[in-house]
């Protein structure tokens, strides 16, 4: 097992999202709407997560959602009734906004999966192995927003084509009591936006910690993850981790993590929602006024 060198590197042409999930954090709102559907002001997650692989070149994404979430995948696909009645009333604009937005199949190949089961992030991957295209894949976790220019998997792409590794995480620096929530890198050394790693511990305690590198969900890896994910044992919390299986790999494989430059939100809890919505609504203008008067009370508050 050996990572393609970084000088015959074929693109990276498969993103898989996890999806399955079932969002208990944002009870009630997600009893009958997926969390990944839930909108920064007027734009689902998962949207940013489509945007940000197509902007990366992505060819073929591939959903590991659950059978009662089927509305992702009304969300993902094109509706040509809905586009045809507002065609109908006059209202192209909307359309077109919709078609943008919308994954069209003859550029876009769609594929949704099944994950019956809340096995873990790694049994989600293995899920989706049958569906990739040839070459390394690439992961992202719509929970995971990461607004700003170039797109995170764009600039990690890039990144990963001229790096060895095998396999690639994007990372942030945490304080020591966030380290039980995320995979910690055990970073090696750093050259630009690259830590070179030896492995990766998936929610150590503080102590137990070997940085304070924590991987967010964005992942470059090397093809070869599927082999290991097939022998994966239950980790962290019972369940099959990805990063157990990226760090079984990095030996062999390299292992490095990426510091990429735009801003990370957690939309997985509600305090990472709120500061999404108050950043993408302060990059528009039109709400420019609602946060001005807004802020006086938010900080008297305080
Ligand atoms: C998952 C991964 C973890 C990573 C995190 C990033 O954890 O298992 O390694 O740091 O995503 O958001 P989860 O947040 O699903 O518990």
């Amino acid at each position: 097992m050996t990572a393609q060198s970084s000088s015959h590197r074929k693109p990276v042409r498969t993103a898989i999202f996890p999806v399955a999930g079932l969002g208990t954090r944002f009870l009630p709102a997600t009893k009958a709407t997926p969390k990944e559907l839930l909108p920064v002001l007027d734009r689902p997650l998962i949207q940013f997560a489509i945007d940000e692989a197509r902007a990366a070149g992505i060819e073929r994404m591939v959903f590991v959602s659950h059978p009662s979430k089927s509305a992702i995948e009304h969300y993902v696909l094109e509706d040509p009734e809905l586009e045809k009645t507002l065609r109908e009333k006059g209202k192209d604009k909307m359309a077109d906004r919709l078609c943008d937005n919308a994954l069209d199949p003859e550029k876009v190949e769609v594929r949704f999966v099944m994950q019956d089961e809340p096995l873990g992030l790694g049994h989600a991957v293995l899920c989706a192995a049958d569906e990739v295209l040839d070459g390394a894949v690439a992961v992202i976790l719509p929970d995971d927003l990461i607004l700003g220019e170039p797109g995170c998997l764009s600039e990690m792409i890039e990144a990963y084509q001229g790096a060895d590794d095998g396999h690639m995480v994007a990372t942030m620096q945490v304080d020591d009591q966030a380290v039980q929530s995320y995979g910690i890198l055990s970073v090696t050394g750093r050259d630009g936006q690259v830590l070179k790693a030896d492995g990766m511990v998936e929610k150590p305690a503080p102590e137990e910690a070997p940085s304070r590198q924590a991987v967010v969900g964005r992942y470059v890896l090397d093809g070869s993850i599927f082999e290991v994910l097939k022998t994966q044992e239950p980790g962290a919390g019972g369940e099959i981790q990805l990063t157990d299986a990226i760090a079984r790999g990095s030996k062999e494989l390299g292992l490095c993590g990426f510091r990429f430059t735009g801003t990370r939100f957690d939309c997985g809890s509600k305090e990472g929602m709120l500061s999404a919505i108050l950043a993408y609504a302060g990059d528009r203008p039109e709400f420019q006024g609602v946060l001005d008067s807004a802020t006086p009370t938010v900080l008297a508050a305080e």
